[in-house]
C-alpha cells in the first residue's frame, strides 16, 4: 500500500511539473511574440517616413531603382557595403563620405556631401533602404543608435 501511494505522489510530482514547463514556456512565448509584433510595427512606420526621406535626398543619385549608377554612385540595392558595414553606412548618411570605399566588389571614389538630416531621418531612411527592393534587415535602427555613431577622426 505504502508503495502505490509513493508512485502515485511521483506521477503526480511529474505531472505538476510537466505543467508548470508547458505554462512557462507558453508565457514566454506570448510575451516574446508581442514584444516582436512591436518592434515590428515600429520598423514599418520607420520605413514609411523613410520612403520619403529617400525621395527627397537620395533617390537623384542612388537612383529609384536603388541601383546607383555604374562607377559613380554605389548601389544600395543589394548592397553588401550596406549589409555588412552598418555603423559604416550609418556615418556615411549622417555625416557624408568620401574617399575610396568598395561595394560589390566595384571601386568608388566619389563624394556624397553631408545632407544635414536629423538623427530620426537618418534611421529612417536606414530602415527604409535596408528594407526595399529585395534588401531585408529585420534589425530597427533608431535616432538613439544613430546619436552614438560619431565621425571619423
Ligand atoms: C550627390 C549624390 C548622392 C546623394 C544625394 C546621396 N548619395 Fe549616398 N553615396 C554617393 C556616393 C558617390 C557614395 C560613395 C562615396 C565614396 O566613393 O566614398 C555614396 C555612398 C553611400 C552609401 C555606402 C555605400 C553603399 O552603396 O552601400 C550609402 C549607404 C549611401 N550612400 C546612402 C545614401 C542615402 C540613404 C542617401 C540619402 C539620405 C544618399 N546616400 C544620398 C552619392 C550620393
Amino acid at each position: 500500500m505504502r508503495l502505490i501511494t509513493a508512485n502515485r505522489m511521483k506521477t503526480i510530482e511529474k505531472h505538476i511539473k510537466f505543467y508548470s514547463i508547458l505554462f512557462i514556456s507558453f508565457l514566454s512565448f506570448t510575451a516574446c511574440n508581442s514584444q516582436e509584433k512591436k518592434s515590428g510595427s515600429e520598423l514599418s512606420k520607420s520605413i514609411e517616413k523613410g520612403a520619403l526621406v529617400y525621395e527627397d535626398f537620395c533617390m537623384t543619385c542612388h537612383m529609384p531603382n536603388g541601383k546607383g549608377v555604374p562607377k559613380t554612385f554605389p548601389p544600395l540595392a543589394n548592397s553588401d557595403y550596406l549589409k555588412n558595414k552598418r555603423e559604416a553606412s550609418i556615418r556615411a548618411i549622417k555625416y557624408g563620405q568620401k574617399g575610396e570605399i568598395i561595394v560589390n566588389g566595384e571601386t568608388y571614389k566619389g563624394v556624397m556631401s553631408p545632407l544635414g538630416l536629423s538623427d530620426e531621418e537618418v534611421a529612417d531612411v536606414m530602415n527604409y533602404i535596408s528594407n526595399t527592393w529585395d534588401n531585408k534587415n529585420d534589425t530597427l535602427t533608431t535616432p538613439e543608435e544613430v546619436s552614438k555613431v560619431k565621425p571619423i577622426k
